[in-house]
């Protein structure tokens, strides 16, 4: 087995360009990662809409790709051991399915095996403003061990592009995961120029 194997999957919320800098970070880096794709249809279309990529791409990035529908899957069970889940972009749909058990399909359904199996789950929400719904959902989660990951990045390592922006989020994500990246400059006390 893998040294980590780690689901992640995209669903239909604004920043997909986040999952699919993270499955390419992972393929990228050499610490003995298997990854397990799944993209939701939403975010497939959010792909062709706010990226030049074509979903394809997307899922040539990992090892293993499942779909949305697909509940006989093996992630589906927790018998099958995997490290993590990462939902990138995370809908508001997709987190209030999460909080309320609601697997009606695989990504709901393997961040609930993750919860019940106590492995790590990593939720990045992208929605503003948030309702009290949204934020009451996000609090019952943070309380039942989820991360609660929100894409919001910061302005100390002085970005110059959109993809220092990107990179930031995708950094903490590593961060999160135990993953060495050097995506962003960490914060010395020292003000960058
Ligand atoms: C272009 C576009 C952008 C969207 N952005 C967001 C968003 O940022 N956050 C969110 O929670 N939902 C967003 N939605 C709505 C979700 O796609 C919708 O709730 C969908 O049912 C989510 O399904 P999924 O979680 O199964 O992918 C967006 C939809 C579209 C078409």
């Amino acid at each position: 087995m893998a040294t980590k194997r780690i689901v992640i999957a995209l669903t239909g919320a604004s920043g997909v360009i986040y999952g699919i800098r993270l499955l390419e970070e992972l393929s990228r880096v050499n610490q003995n990662i298997e990854t397990i794709a799944i993209i939701s249809e939403v975010a497939e279309e959010i792909i062709r809409i706010e990226t030049d990529y074509d979903p394809s791409y997307v899922k040539s990035l990992a090892n293993r790709v499942f779909s949305p529908k697909d509940l006989t899957a093996p992630v589906a069970s927790g018998s099958y051991l995997f490290d993590a889940v990462v939902i990138v972009p995370c809908s508001m749909k997709t987190l209030g399915a999460i909080a309320n058990g609601f697997a009606s399909n695989l990504i709901v359904r393997v961040a609930e095996v993750a919860m019940k199996e106590r492995r790590k789950l990593i939720l990045v929400p992208r929605e503003t403003p948030l309702s009290t719904i949204h934020l009451e959902n996000m609090l019952k989660l943070s309380r039942a061990g989820v991360i609660i990951l929100p894409a919001c990045p910061a302005f100390y390592h002085r970005p110059k592009k959109i993809s220092d922006l990107v990179d930031y989020i995708v950094g903490k994500i590593l961060d999160q995961l135990g993953i060495e990246h050097e995506l962003f400059k960490r914060w010395s006390g020292e003000i960058l120029p």
